[in-house]
């Protein structure tokens, strides 16, 4: 047994500040309870609670400690990101009104990021703003989607087309909740939070390291270590940066690339396409392929990211499915274009200059990248097919292949 890895025990509380607003965050193992009696403290009419069908018959006892304490409307949908609409904004909205809902109503979303941004867009617009609760149950929104205020749903021509920023009164977990995730939703936070260690804390890069060796990353333990690790560092570069527009943007790290692999799997394989966690690390092995060539970080930082996102179950080669000419053509249309002067020719990149050491143009975590440079980076990822047994970490699991997770 290693005594190196990370470990929380117990139940916790962070204050999170992003901008002027700022909220409590508590989080901990075996904690339903707490959750409840802290919801009956918000002195509420009315709990408009928002999930969906999946997470409703996974963890019934949360809905049924709910109802037995506090006037509760549950508002359900079929799970994904088809509750994103807004024809389920409305559907919703007008439920609350109809279930009573006042303006000492709370809304409560229980679930991942889906319902998280269902929910928060509802408590925006319910009388004009009432409070909202974030309750998550994926490791994506514990670690990432929940520590941001962008609230949004999608429109037919555009991914959270449509949106707000809204400040949650608190946020309440159990990492319990993530026992009952499939691999592939579980494995999604946990390269958001190596993306953080990577870009932002590599001080974290040890203990998580050391967690991934042993195979301890279910303990509850080490999922509440993973949480507060990544809340310190999501929290260090939205502090000042409430709309995500100037520090923030170093948690775009593999994303360009990233979101590119992920629209080109999908589009060729359909649900079976990489999950949005694997495609966020194949990006991140591209952006810092695309550092290492510029002689930015070393072999042995680039062996760390390999060592990573192997670790995490990653196959670290480009999908039999994903062409680059397709993933560059829509990386060209990245939305992170317009924060650097328009140049045909490349476009703004978070890069590494090393680990936790983003490079900057002025005060923005964003440097222009040729698409010859990326194009070479994704040349290098796409090659590691043929080398996918020999950078793949002991006791990982290929995506791909769909064997089972031992974790
Ligand atoms: N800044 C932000 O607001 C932000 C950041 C990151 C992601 N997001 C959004 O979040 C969404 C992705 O989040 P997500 O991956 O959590 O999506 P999700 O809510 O669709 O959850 C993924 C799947 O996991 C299931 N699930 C949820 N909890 C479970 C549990 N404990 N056990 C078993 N299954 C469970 C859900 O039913 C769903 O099928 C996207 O819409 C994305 O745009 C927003």
């Amino acid at each position: 047994m290693n005594s190196t890895w990370p470990k929380r025990t117990g139940w916790h509380s962070r204050t999170i500040r992003i901008g002027d607003s700022s909220f409590p965050y508590f989080f901990g193992a075996d904690c339903v309870g707490e959750i409840v009696d802290r919801l009956t403290e918000l002195d509420t009419d009315l709990l408009i609670v928002v999930t969906d069908d999946t997470v409703r018959a996974l963890h019934g006892e949360l809905f049924d400690r709910l109802t037995a304490r506090l006037p509760t409307h549950v508002l359900t949908h079929p799970a994904g990101e088809g509750m994103k609409t807004l024809a389920c904004l409305s559907h919703h909205l007008d439920a609350a009104v109809i279930a009573g809902a006042t303006r000492r109503s709370v809304v409560v979303s229980v679930g991942g990021g889906v319902p998280g941004n269902l929910a928060g867009l509802m408590a925006g617009l319910l009388f004009r703003g009432v409070r909202l609760v974030h309750i998550p149950t994926t490791t994506i929104a514990a670690m990432d989607s929940v520590l941001s205020l962008k609230q949004a749903i999608n429109t037919p021509v555009g991914k959270n087309g449509v949106g707000m920023y809204y400040t949650p009164t608190a946020i309440f977990t159990d990492v319990r909740f993530f026992a009952t995730l499939p691999a592939r939703e579980l494995r999604s936070g946990l390269c958001e939070m190596a993306k953080n260690a990577l870009a932002i804390r590599p001080a974290a890069l040890p203990p998580l390291r050391a967690a991934i060796a042993d195979g301890e990353l279910s303990d509850p333990a080490v999922l509440s270590w993973l949480l507060e690790a990544s809340i310190d560092a999501k929290s260090a570069v939205t502090r000042e940066d409430t709309y995500e527009r100037g520090s923030g943007l170093v948690l775009e790290y593999g994303h360009t690339t990233g979101h590119a692999i992920e629209l080109c799997d999908h589009r060729a394989r359909g649900g079976d396409g990489l999950g949005h966690g694997a495609a966020i690390a194949l990006g991140m092995l591209v952006a810092a392929h695309i550092s290492h060539a510029r002689g930015w970080l070393s072999d042995d930082e680039v062996s760390t990211h390999y060592e990573v996102v192997t670790g995490l179950g990653v196959p670290p080669s480009l999908p039999g499915t994903v062409r680059v000419a397709d993933v560059l053509r829509v990386v060209a249309d990245d939305n992170k274009k317009g924060y650097l002067a328009p140049d045909p020719d490349s476009l703004p990149f978070v890069l590494l200059r090393g680990l936790g050491e983003p490079a900057r143009t002025g005060d923005l975590p964003l440097v222009p990248v040729a698409l010859t440079e990326i194009r070479a980076a994704l040349d290098v990822i796409s090659a590691n097919s043929t080398a996918r047994q020999l950078v793949r970490a002991p006791g990982s699991q290929n995506e791909a292949g769909g064997a089972p997770w031992t974790w």
